[in-house]
């Protein structure tokens, strides 16, 4: 009986929901939603055949959107016996058009592009279908489609339409193959997350077993089996990824790992020393800070090209973390903070090719002589669940929503020489900025807030006399994936805040200037 049980509760926490990604921007979106749900889901290519992913027992499949037209020549297709695997599939997009070609119904170009909300309005079959359940009869979405279902197939019924489009989203009549044609990933969506849970909820009859929890203890006992009794390294650098490897890799092996710091000398204010004290109050591993401070420097001195600025502090980590990693007797595995986006990006999810070897300043691999297996413990997860993962590990709120730090630290953020002097000047300003966006609650609100130095000075007036004196930008963006973002629009007072501290406190700078420019085209670092 106990074992039966036992049975039935590892099925559950093993369901999965396949998402066939037909190449719309939003699909890692979409991925990131399902798992929302406490549902394990992966992203596969749109190629995958009927039997692949019968193989993997998938309690649902989702056909993402894609920016292709289902008519063209040559446009990706489905393999037309997944509808018959008897699993529930969700068509978005370009993916409901596919269902709609191959039951027989017709897509055509919409007389003009649709792009932003519409107003979806539900049929009478829409208002009882467990897609909808508890979705207003008329609600917000988000709709990026150039074509559109003109004629729906003979046996499927019409569960919405928007003024532009009568058919925005369908149900085969008698199986739960469903067809939507906005995007229920993308907040605009306003009941967007109801949809996709009862997709995997209602529809797909998810168990929701996919917690930390579970992750954790799954991931112990195979970090347990793969490394045995050896020992392990990892790289820290303050930043979210590498810290969970390290808490996860901890739980698992204890003091079989080493966590390996190099102060660099570019990190933010007294980011090292908060890093240390995490892991050495809370985490039973060995901790070694490599202080290489004057070696950066110097290697950085009269280097003013942040390309060159990158290469330099890249190989230099290497050296660096590599003298360290070789002074540990018998280090068998190396640990990295590569996470799912990585793996999806160079190639890992779609071709089955290996990841990319990501070390957390992006330059460069390590060396081949050190031979190190590679542990990747996060491969699975997007940056959400790391952070979730993170704070069931116990790690602090402060250290698991800390806004991406760029691997050459304050050195592209210095611009131009990089010097002890404007480091200490940057390294003052940026935990004002910090500190004031925090005091206002807008850190998490950001997704990426910090201070630049500019090379120039400005003339500028300080009691009677006359100040030539430091200029700094304060940037602070707002963006989903980093790829694109736009400027914060940060209120007057805390921006007033900040200027008046910065210029009050630091007396190195006397003119603060905000950066109002989206990317692209500009970037999100200056440098
Ligand atoms: P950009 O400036 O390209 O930045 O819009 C996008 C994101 O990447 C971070 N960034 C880096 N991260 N090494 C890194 O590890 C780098 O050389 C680097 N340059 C930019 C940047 O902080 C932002 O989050």
């Amino acid at each position: 009986m106990s074992n039966e049980k036992q049975t039935q509760s590892e099925q559950n926490q093993s369901e999965v929901i396949l998402i066939l990604d037909f190449g719309s921007q939003y699909t890692q979106l979409l991925a990131q939603r399902t798992r929302e749900n406490h549902t394990f889901c992966e992203i596969i290519p749109c190629q995958s055949s009927a039997a692949e992913i019968a193989a993997r027992r998938p309690i649902g499949v989702i056909l993402s959107g894609g920016p292709s037209s289902v008519y063209e020549e040559g446009a990706p297709q489905v393999d037309p016996e997944i509808f018959e695997l008897g699993v529930p599939v969700l068509g978005v997009c370009y993916g409901m058009q596919l269902i709609c070609q191959n039951f027989g119904g017709r897509v055509t170009a919409a007389s003009k592009k649709e792009y932003g909300r519409a107003m979806l309005e539900l049929t009478e079959e829409g208002q009882v279908s467990a897609l909808f359940a508890g979705v207003d009869a008329c609600s917000q979405v988000w709709m990026s489609h150039g074509d559109k279902v003109d004629v729906s197939p003979g046996n499927f019924e019409s569960l919405a339409s928007t003024s532009s489009c009568p058919y925005a989203a369908f149900k085969l009549k008698d199986r739960p193959i469903y067809g939507i044609q906005f995007h229920p990933e993308v907040t605009h969506s306003r009941q967007g997350r109801e949809i996709i849970r009862n997709f995997v909820v209602g529809v797909c009859g998810s168990h929701q077993c996919w917690t930390m929890a579970n992750f954790i203890a799954e991931s112990v006992d195979k970090l347990r089996a793969q490394i045995g009794t050896q020992r392990v390294i990892c790289g820290l650098s303050g930043g979210v990824d590498s810290a969970v490897v390290a808490a996860l890799i901890s739980r698992a092996v204890g003091s079989q790992l080493t966590c390996i710091c190099v102060d660099n000398g570019l990190m933010r204010k007294n980011e090292i020393e908060s890093v240390a004290r995490v892991f050495r109050e809370n985490f039973d591993v060995n901790l070694i800070v490599a202080n290489a401070r004057e070696r950066f420097l110097t290697a950085l001195k009269g280097v003013t090209d942040p390309q060159e600025k990158r290469k330099i502090i890249g190989s230099t980590f290497i050296d660096v973390f590599s003298e360290e990693a070789k002074k540990i007797d018998g280090a068998k595995f190396l640990a990295q903070g590569t996470i799912y986006p990585d793996v999806i990006e160079s190639g890992g999810a779609k071709g089955g090719q290996a990841a990319t070897i990501k070390l957390h300043h992006n330059v460069g691999g390590l060396p081949e002589d050190l031979e190190f297996q590679l542990v990747e413990p996060l491969r699975e997860l997007f940056k959400g669940d790391t952070r979730r993962l993170g704070l069931e590990l116990g790690l602090p709120e402060e250290l698991v929503w800390r806004h991406p730090f760029p691997g050459p630290g304050l050195a592209v953020r210095c611009l131009g020489e990089v010097t002890e002097e404007n480091l200490a000047i940057l390294r003052e300003v940026d935990a004002i900025v910090v500190e004031e966006i925090t005091k206002a609650n807008l850190y998490r609100e950001t997704s990426q807030t910090f201070a630049v130095l500019l090379p120039i000075n400005s003339v500028g007036v300080m009691g009677d006399g006359r100040t030539y004196a430091k200029v700094v930008a304060v940037r602070s963006v707002s963006t989903v994936d980093f790829m694109t973002a736009d400027w914060s629009r940060l209120p007057y007072d805390v921006l007033a805040t900040i200027s008046s501290r910065i210029i009050n406190e630091v007396p190195a700078v006397n003119r603060v200037v905000y950066d109002i420019s989206s990317k692209p085209p500009a970037t999100i670092e200056w440098e």
